[in-house]
């Protein structure tokens, strides 16, 4: 949906923070739109950041007045990471949140998010400093909290017996091949993949603290923005979009924000055709109105 974030962020001249900067396609853009400013793009991973900084080498450089900056870092922390760079202090433009997976960790085995090739069970979006893996949280929780996540995290409706059978065979699970073994041995066949999906839904949620990132980060980031700054999230589930619907219903309450869709954008049959892992986007903006006492200072 590179064409709706581009119009909803509608860049011009500013601070962009592209907190999930990723592959780096979405930064591309707003460097390529920016005519006056400066672009924070963030991720959790690492590689994301090495990967980037050598995608976006030059590209700023080459325009007087545009500049960009990598920052390692987790999007709940957007404040320290606002007192570290001054820039943001001056309030941001707009501020883009990408959830979920990119694609080099979906498809690298190693990194343990793939159902679809084996690799270790690790899931960690931040290698460097996360210790704790999916394969801890499946060794050392009780059934009853591994239910828990698999039915809170993956609304899935065998939690029970699935969170059962991974009690049991706890000890012999060290691939995402093994879970996935685990999960389709108790569930039949045509839920199978459904299943197996939830579940590392569940996990990868659990061992990131996805959603409590998500609460975090966009009360931080609406926090952050000048007056007429946007704000747009992608999210790819529905525990993703509620929080974002919630968090943009309560700043909207409070005459913080105004919402720009009044329900989230679906890409089109033919994005879907073209790039299939788009399916499930829900694309929500805003921008931020002037503060009431702001409004009522000026009116006086
Ligand atoms: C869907 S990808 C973003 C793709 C990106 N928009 C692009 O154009 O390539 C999501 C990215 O968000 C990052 N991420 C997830 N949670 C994060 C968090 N709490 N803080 C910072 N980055 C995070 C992931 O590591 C991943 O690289």
């Amino acid at each position: 949906m590179a064409r709706e974030v581009m119009e909803h962020l509608a860049v011009d001249k500013g601070i962009y923070v592209d907190a999930t900067v990723g592959g780096g396609d979405h930064s591309a853009e707003i460097l390529r739109n920016l005519r006056q400013g400066m672009l924070i793009a963030i991720d959790r991973d690492e590689e994301a950041i090495a990967f980037v900084r050598e995608r976006l080498k030059g590209q700023s450089c080459r325009r007087a007045g545009v500049s960009s900056l990598l920052v390692h870092g987790n999007f709940a922390d957007l404040d320290s990471i606002a007192n570290t760079v001054p820039e943001i202090r001056q309030g941001v433009s707009g501020i883009l949140f990408d959830l979920g997976l990119s694609r080099h960790q979906a498809v690298t085995p190693e990194r343990g998010f793939s159902y679809q090739s084996d690799g270790p069970l690790d899931m960690r979006a931040d290698r460097s400093t996360q210790k704790h893996t999916a394969r801890d949280v499946v060794r050392h929780s009780s059934e009853a909290e591994l239910a828990r996540i698999i039915r809170d995290y993956g609304e899935e409706r065998f939690h029970r017996r699935i969170s059962r059978r991974i009690a049991l065979v706890r000890s012999r699970l060290h691939t995402t091949g093994d879970l996935a073994e685990a999960v389709r041995s108790v569930v039949p066949f045509r839920f199978q993949a459904k299943a197996v999906a939830r579940v590392f839904q569940a996990f990868r949620i659990a061992v990131n603290d996805e959603l409590e990132n998500l609460r975090c980060g966009l009360r931080q980031a609406i926090g952050l923005l000048a007056e007429g700054g946007r704000i747009v999230v992608l999210a790819y589930h529905s525990l993703e979009d509620r929080i974002v619907k919630q968090t943009f219903r309560d700043f909207a309450n409070v005459g913080r924000i105004e919402i720009l869709t009044r329900r989230p954008l679906r890409p089109s049959p033919a994005e879907v055709a073209v790039n299939p892992s788009a399916r499930s986007a829900r694309l929500r903006a805003a921008t931020t109105l002037k503060s009431r006492l702001q409004a009522q200072a000026g009116a006086a």
